[in-house]
């Protein structure tokens, strides 16, 4: 069967990125398969994770660029000579711009640690996220995929998931909720339900 070719974007830990490729393993992911995984960080985890598994792991240093836009180039240059069709934002904690986000319309998908539109947009990742939800006093929170344009945040919704707040939660607690009651799950499935789409163009 032919598979969509799958990058990986990501900064640090990789457990989003762990999740993709268990379920790569298990058919949860069956029209796809991950081929490449870019870190802006020499120092993330993720790139264990991916060399552990016989994936092409490469560090693009942001912070060796000049400007965004030769970051970007750079990128997409890594991207397109591989013949990618899917690119996952798993934790990657560089914005892009419309230089980069209009060479893929609806090929890129981010996964984001709330209920987009809540504690969503420029400054809104990581554990900030968690942060800001808890500050608020927020019940239930959760996750979302989507789609990503030049608006932070701000492309198709794919799929969400809620999770409940709990007294005494501390940001990393729901964090780690969060993750293992949802992004680990949509993430995923939204990967599937794209790259099947893809291939059956
Ligand atoms: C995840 O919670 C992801 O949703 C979030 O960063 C974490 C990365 O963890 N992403 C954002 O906040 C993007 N705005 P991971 O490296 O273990 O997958």
């Amino acid at each position: 069967m032919n598979k969509a070719k799958i990058a990986v974007l990501v900064s640090g830990g990789g457990t989003n990125l762990q999740a993709l490729i268990d379920a790569n393993k298990s058919g949860i992911i069956k029209s796809g398969e991950i081929v490449l995984v870019i870190s802006n960080k020499p120092d993330a985890y993720a790139l264990e994770r991916a060399r552990k598994n016989s994936i092409e792991a490469l560090v693009i240093n942001n912070r060796e660029y000049s400007s965004r836009a030769d970051f970007e180039e750079k990128l997409i240059k890594e991207i397109d000579s591989r013949n990618i069709d899917i690119i996952v934002l798993a934790g990657f904690m560089c914005i892009l711009t419309e230089k980069f986000t209009s060479h893929y319309p609806k090929k890129i998908i981010n996964v984001h640690p709330a209920l987009i539109p809540s504690f969503c947009g420029e400054g809104f990742y990581g554990l900030k996220v968690h942060e800001a939800a808890l500050k608020k006093g927020v019940k239930v929170t959760g996750a979302t995929v989507h789609f990503v344009n030049e608006i932070p945040d701000g492309g198709e919704i794919i799929m969400q998931k809620a999770v409940e707040v709990l007294d005494g939660d501390t940001p990393e607690v729901l964090q780690r909720r969060v993750m293992e009651q949802a992004e680990w799950i949509i993430l995923p499935a939204s990967v599937e339900k794209v790259a099947n789409e893809i291939i059956n163009k």
